[in-house]
């Protein structure tokens, strides 16, 4: 029989699969293929070929292939695994792509398996934990140099400090890893990446040196498309790895390295989180294909609009705290020039009184207070999604804005008391 393509209303193209044999799904009523109604089940195609039959074995009467995998290496990557790792590396301009079940994986495969002995690993003292745990696996594990977040300065005294530990490193017989995140999570604040490659070039011979960005929070706001922030300024060749997850921005799980082909093989030898371990089941393999699918039809539109609402946010807020004094309530500086990013730390003084009073209004406020943070920098993080509209922005503005005169009093009344 002829494959039979089902209706595609409004769905992104990753769905739009053609069913190899439509008496598969007729006599097997699956969960899955049954989303809601007959009219959702017409406009749904799952990703069918003879080899996802989908089962009646199970008591769910789901698709074995939907919720069952195995090991990558065993067989676990079937061929939609391999065409999704196909996606990101065309999307991403990458000479070569692997997939892992989480950027944690990720991280902590990439760093805990390219450093040998004798290597050298540079790092933003901000960067993940997984990260860290990553560095702490690696047989560079006692070459950690951390330099301070985001100081050019400081990261250029590592370098050096480097280059004095291992003379190799000039002779290409070590090689210096550095590891960055485009966007940092706590401060909303970004990596000086096009110095940092500037100053890592004029230091580090081009064989002894290797940059690894982090891109879990730069993934699907910066560059084209969402491409992220080294593609935002042009460094896909200067920037030898880097780590996209499909969590944050994408909606899904599940992250790619981006790399070479041959650290790619590497990977796939010596990678420890990506062996030992299930694949990603299938249904979120389709679930990261519509995500990219949805940065190629609206990435640009969305990041857009992204971009408007932190303004509206930041202009917003910063003019309705005018009154209010600094030490009760402040909004740091974020981004970086012209880029905007949807995380705002705003500074107060008090953040679980403020976290108090937002979850009774319904937020899903969480504080960050001493000692998660020094004294002085307690916080409550906001991250502005493109889905909010400036309505709710203002709601919560106001919000915000009413809590701080509020502490102000209170404040006020504390201090008069004092000096009585
Ligand atoms: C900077 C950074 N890297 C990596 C991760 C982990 O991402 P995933 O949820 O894909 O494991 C997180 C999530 O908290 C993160 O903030």
């Amino acid at each position: 029989m002829e494959p039979e393509a089902l209706s595609l209303g409004i769905l992104p193209p990753s769905l739009r699969v053609e069913v190899a044999d439509p008496r598969v799904l007729s006599d097997t009523q699956t969960a899955a293929y049954d989303l809601k109604t007959r009219a959702a089940t017409d406009s749904v195609a799952f990703l069918l070929d003879p080899s996802y039959c989908f089962s009646s074995r199970s008591s769910l009467k789901l698709p074995i292939s939907l919720v069952q995998w195995a090991l990558a290496l065993w067989g676990g990557d079937s061929i939609a695994h391999l065409a999704l790792e196909e996606r990101p590396r065309q999307f991403f301009f990458a000479p070569a792509a692997l997939l892992f079940n989480s950027d944690f994986h990720a991280n902590a495969s990439v760093l805990g398996s390219l450093p040998q002995s004798g290597d050298i690993i540079i790092f933003d003292e901000y960067i993940h934990a997984s990260c860290h745990d990553g560095m702490k696996m690696s047989r560079a594990k006692d070459a950690l140099i951390p330099f301070k977040h985001n100081s050019l300065s400081s990261f250029k005294e590592c370098i050096l400090r480097a280059l004095q530990l291992n003379p190799g490193i000039k002779a290409g017989k070590a090689t210096v890893f550095i590891v960055v995140e485009g966007l940092y999570s706590m401060d909303g604040d970004v990596a000086p990446l096009k110095e940092i490659v500037e100053l890592m070039k004029s230091l580090i011979p081009p064989e002894s040196r290797h940059l690894i960005v982090e891109e879990a929070h730069s993934s699907g706001i910066y560059g084209q498309a969402g491409r992220g922030l080294v593609s935002l300024n042009g460094l896909e060749n200067e920037v030898h790895t880097r780590v996209h997850t499909f969590g944050k921005a994408l909606g899904s799980a599940g992250a790619v390295v981006l790399t070479d082909a041959v650290i790619r093989l590497y990977l796939i030898n010596y990678a420890r989180s990506f062996i030992y371990t299930t694949s990603l089941p299938l249904f979120n393999v389709v679930a990261i294909g519509c995500s990219f699918d949805m940065l190629e039809l609206v990435g640009d539109e969305l990041s857009a609009r992204l971009v408007h609402l932190c303004r509206f946010f930041r202009n917003t807020l910063s003019s309705n705290l005018k009154l209010i004094p600094a030490k009760i309530m402040t909004l740091t500086k974020t981004g970086k020039e012209n880029l905007w990013s949807p995380i705002f730390p705003i500074l107060v003084c008090g953040s679980l009184d403020l976290e108090a009073c937002l979850q009774a209004k319904g937020y899903d406020a969480k504080a960050i207070p001493y000692p998660i943070v020094p004294r002085g920098a307690e916080r409550i993080r906001v991250c502005i999604h493109a889905a909010n509209t400036e309505d709710e922005l203002l709601r919560f503005i106001t919000e915000l804005v009413s809590w701080a005169a509020a502490y102000q009093q209170k404040d006020g009344k504390k201090e008069r008391n004092i000096v009585l």
